[in-house]
């Protein structure tokens, strides 16, 4: 039976489910994994996760569609990115099939968590591994855990679709060179003073430009860029040195292939920022959120679309995006996947 949570009002924070999921590696291999209920985790002191912080992790959602099923989107996307991840902090891939196994049995086993169709909610599912065995030198662990946990979760931005407040970071998105692309806790470790700093000075988020030569638009602490043009075009960022969002890689697909919409993947000078006609932030968390001003050292870029709610064109994308996810609308061969 579905449990008695508020779903309408959840914000996006923990809420403690009944099962979680482990895979142990040891000896060079994985072992079979299962499901268990302790939500803890003992380790030593000196595990590498600890000292050298090797860690990574995926994100991703379950929903009740229209018609009571409960699906995933794209999860052997998030897999393949979480193999590639492994891969950049020398740990063992964990493969991308028993991935989509692994996220499968832990929503199926909290079922009850899954927000209803129409709350506006969503189970997050959280897969991360690390290394565990002791290690003092630098090098690699020998022995890791790969988990999954899931928390029902509302909009990841206070207020929902209101338009948020951005502003331009002195501080770089932590990515030594090439993990740009993983989904590393070290680079999210060095993102969390930028991130206290925004919300301190009253931002909603950090615009994260190029380190290399801060002229071009890269990604926030979160989630990737949409912009539209004043002619409709969609336009988002090409860099090696953001993560490969699966969201705005279905949003490009669906821009094209749904919308008829004009799409460019290319570099974003900062400066062409103040032509857009809308602009947003897109992920799995985000979904599409609408940017509303964007603050530069005490400039403010007013996003003509305005503070009052997402412009038309992000409105469309949106619709169609979740129509996809909750059933509504046909899906893509192979992007809807179903738990049963
Ligand atoms: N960029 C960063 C830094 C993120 O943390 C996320 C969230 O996962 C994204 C982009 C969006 O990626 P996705 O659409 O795959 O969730
Ligand atoms: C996601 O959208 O899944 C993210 O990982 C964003 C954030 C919660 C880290």
């Amino acid at each position: 039976m579905a449990k008695d949570l508020d779903w309408s009002n959840l914000g996006f924070g923990y809420v403690k489910t009944d099962y979680r999921y482990v895979s142990y590696y040891k000896d060079g291999a994985w072992d079979n994994g299962q499901l268990i209920t302790d939500d803890t985790i003992t380790l030593s002191e000196c595990a590498c996760v600890f000292q050298y912080a090797q860690t990574c992790f995926e994100g991703l959602k379950a929903y009740t569609t229209i018609d009571g099923r409960i699906v995933t989107f794209r999860p052997d996307l998030n897999g393949e990115r979480m193999e590639n991840s492994a891969r950049r902090l020398s740990m063992p891939v964990f493969p991308k099939e028993r991935f989509v196994e692994g996220i499968t049995e832990v929503v199926k086993a909290n079922k009850d968590f899954v927000p209803p169709y129409g709350s506006g909610a969503s189970l997050y599912i959280r897969p991360f591994m690390m290394g565990t065995n002791a290690v003092i030198g630098v090098k690699p662990a020998t022995e890791y855990q790969w988990r999954v946990f899931t928390t029902p979760v509302g909009p990841y931005f206070k207020g929902g679709a209101k338009p948020i407040t951005i502003r331009v970071s002195d501080f770089d998105r932590a990515a030594p060179k090439g993990t740009g692309h993983v989904k590393a806790g070290l680079n999210y470790a060095m993102s969390l003073y930028a991130i206290t700093d925004a919300h301190q000075q009253g931002f909603d988020e950090n615009m994260y430009l190029d380190a290399a030569t801060r002229t071009h638009v890269e990604e926030t602490g979160g989630a990737n860029f949409i912009f539209i043009t004043k002619d409709g075009t969609l336009v988002t960022p090409k860099s090696e040195t953001i993560l490969p969002s699966i969201t705005r890689r279905s949003l490009l697909y669906v821009a094209e292939h749904y919308l008829n919409m004009k799409v460019e993947e290319r570099p974003v000078p900062f400066e062409e920022v103040a032509d857009f006609a809308e602009a947003g932030l897109c992920g799995t968390a985000a979904v599409i959120s609408p940017v509303g001003k964007i603050n530069d050292h005490g400039r403010e870029i007013c996003i003509p679309s305005g503070m009052d709610k997402m412009g038309p064109v992000l409105q469309e994308l949106y619709d169609t995006l979740t129509g996809i996810q909750m059933g509504r609308i046909d899906a893509p061969e192979g992007w809807i996947h179903e738990i049963k």
